[in-house]
């Protein structure tokens, strides 16, 4: 490992850990809970986030017909974007997901085959910080509640602006900050004492969860991670916040 990556140091979750570990502390957690991932989601969000990749999907707006179009989903886990984008598009529209962790693959790909999208969409085990991908590869990129996860956060937005094409758009889908006042001690008091015991009765893994709240608390607030984007080279880069702030819904234009 070079010298100076050695001293860098960012969080996990609220814990402070070097740079270099950051990816295997994350890659434990998505191993530990791959096999009942899509299930917390459900528990946790009472099916909500189904409503808010319906609308990542729907924006990404693929064409009806037999227009070749294709989309590169980062972090894609279990597939759940890019089955919808499939869906919602028509034969032309083809789907990548890529991911680090192949037991969140694995489940993704079982699923596509599940659902007759073996042929619609491609799982690939790579690097949001390393796409491997020639630069504008891509009619779109999304990345859905990803990108908190990756250590070089910036480094993987200019990947994400690189593979796509010119007039291509970058969606990304992440949780956000509550701005209704109420909801938000409600909000709280179910992230840090409901969650965890959620994952830990469904997974076994209490950790998991916690550190899943606390990284969405350390997350950058929208305005912030819209000029990140901007740095990166996005135009128009602009956000819609959903459900109070839960999440927001990131867009920015490679033009
Ligand atoms: C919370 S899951 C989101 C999965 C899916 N996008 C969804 O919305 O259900 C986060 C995903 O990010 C992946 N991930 C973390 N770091 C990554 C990296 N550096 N490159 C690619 N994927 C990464 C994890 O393996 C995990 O599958």
């Amino acid at each position: 490992m070079p010298r100076e990556e050695a001293r860098e140091v960012t969080h996990f979750g609220y814990r402070q850990v070097p740079l270099a570990d950051k990816q295997a502390l994350v890659d434990d957690v998505f191993h530990s809970v791959a096999s009942r991932y899509d299930l917390m989601n459900d528990l946790m969000s009472g099916g909500l986030h189904r409503a808010w990749k319906d609308v990542l999907a729907n924006t990404v707006n693929p064409p009806k017909g037999n227009r070749p179009f294709k989309l590169l989903d980062v972090a894609g886990g279990t597939g759940d974007i890019a089955l919808r984008v499939a869906q919602a598009g028509g034969t032309g529209t083809r789907a990548t997901v890529l991911d680090i962790n192949p037991d969140m693959l694995a489940v993704g790909r079982a699923r596509a085959r599940g659902q007759g999208y073996d042929d619609a969409l491609t799982f690939i085990d790579g690097n949001a910080e390393a796409l491997p991908f020639p630069e504008g590869s891509f009619d779109a990129v999304t990345i859905a509640f990803g990108i908190r996860n990756v250590p070089r956060i910036d480094v993987a937005l200019k990947e994400a602006f690189r593979v796509c094409r010119t007039g291509g758009r970058f969606l990304c889908l992440e949780f956000s900050c509550v701005d209704v006042p109420g909801l938000d001690a409600l909000y709280d008091f179910y992230s840090f004492n409901v969650i965890p015991a959620l994952g830990r009765m469904v997974t076994g893994d209490r950790e998991a969860y916690r550190y899943l709240v606390e990284s969405i608390r350390r997350f950058p607030h929208p305005e912030a991670f819209a000029q990140m984007m901007r740095d990166a080279g996005f135009a128009r880069a602009g956000f819609e916040r959903m459900a109070g702030g839960i999440v927001a819904l990131h867009s920015g234009w490679r033009l």
